[in-house]
């Protein structure tokens, strides 16, 4: 399909404007201020992004845009924001930016009922006028970057490479691609090659993103798909080592203590953040540790009764004791453990 649209504005930069070229990826209800500050503490992350931000109604209140605006020390900070009128956008990038956002984002990915009944999310990928005129309403009200995160397509990824281009000739400073169409969910195995053609034909960073379980496959995305930066999502819950072995190159793993205290840091600071509510911490603390499980090769029946403890002290405790249960070698932080036995790497 030809390209319709035409980019007025120069192009600030060609390669990704952070380092480490890393980013921790939006995650609605998980990657809220704790969590992106224990992730981070680790080493090696890049950008720290917030969960969505709905903006569908009324311009939000200087109160909800101070609580949205957390950043983490030493890192910046990129404030994702959805929905798609071209003025309400624009105004609500200029609060961010003006409040300190280091980077404003568009989420076109959301692949909920809700965001696509709202025409929101993923469902404006269907619409690359739409979304052109909403980033460029918003890149007139934004002092630092703009950003914009996509998916492969609604229902087809035949369109992918129109919708990048009509993000780049709104303006953005970079995308990040998810390469799973809106239909896919999460299935399915995330289509690299995808972000391999959009690095070819656009001329901003391209950020790449999707099914980064293990820091080779991070080398792996850069080496196949030509990108510039990483997004690391649900294996960085996983391991929120990842960004710091990445860095280093190296195979350093945590003790079953270090593993410890990082679950014990991140549910002291929940403790401010719920302001004591001890069950929001524990609900937020279980929600972790069904990821971390994962670093076990029997991650899907292991530390399994630590979720059925209700109180903090009783979780922390059932934590505690379990990880001094195990030994370093039990912990499948790259993989290999999991390929002996199952015949599968994730
Ligand atoms: C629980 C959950 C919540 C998510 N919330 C958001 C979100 O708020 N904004 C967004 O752009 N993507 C969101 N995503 C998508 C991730 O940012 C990422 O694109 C996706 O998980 C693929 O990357 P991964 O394989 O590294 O996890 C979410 C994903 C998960 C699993």
């Amino acid at each position: 399909m030809e390209n319709k649209y035409t980019r007025e504005l120069p192009i600030k930069t060609t390669s990704f404007p952070y380092k480490p070229a890393t980013m921790l990826a939006p995650m609605e209800g998980i990657t809220n201020h704790p969590v992106r500050t224990a992730i981070s503490a680790i080493g090696g992350v890049g950008v720290v992004c917030t969960e969505f931000v709905r903006v569908s109604v009324a311009e939000l209140k200087p109160k909800e845009v101070r609580s949205i605006m957390r950043p983490t020390e030493g890192v910046p900070l990129s404030v994702q924001i959805m929905g798609n009128k071209p003025q309400l956008m624009a105004d609500t990038a200029r609060k961010f930016s003006e409040a300190g956002a280091d980077i404003v984002d568009i989420n076109l990915g959301c692949p909920t009922a809700r965001a696509v009944k709202g025409n929101v999310g993923s469902a404006m990928l269907k619409d690359p006028d739409l979304l052109f005129d909403v980033l460029s309403a918003m890149r007139k009200n934004i002092s630092g970057l703009q950003s914009a995160k996509i998916r492969a397509g609604f229902d087809n990824a035949d369109h992918t490479l129109h919708i990048a281009e009509a993000v780049e000739a709104a303006g953005v400073d970079f995308i990040v691609v998810h390469p799973r169409r809106r239909n896919d969910f999460y299935e399915g195995v995330a289509d690299w090659r995808i972000i391999g053609m959009i690095k070819e034909r656009l001329k901003i960073p391209v950020v790449g993103n999707g099914d980064i379980w293990y820091p080779s496959d991070a080398a792996r995305m850069y080496k196949e798909c030509g990108c510039d930066a990483v997004m690391i999502g649900r294996g960085a819950l996983r391991n929120p080592w990842i960004f710091k072995q990445l860095e280093d190159q190296s195979d350093w793993q945590p003790s079953p203590e270090e593993v410890f205290a990082y679950i014990d840091g991140f549910m002291n600071d929940h403790l401010n953040e719920f302001e004591g509510h001890e069950g929001g911490v524990v609900k937020r603390a279980k929600e972790n540790w069904r990821y971390l499980c994962q670093l076990f090769v029997d991650g899907n029946t292991v530390g399994r009764e630590i979720l059925r403890q209700q109180t903090y002290s009783d979780f922390r405790n059932a934590l505690q004791d379990f990880l001094e249960s195990k030994k370093r070698d039990d912990f499948d932080f790259f993989g290999h453990l999991k390929l002996k036995n199952s015949g599968s790497g994730i």
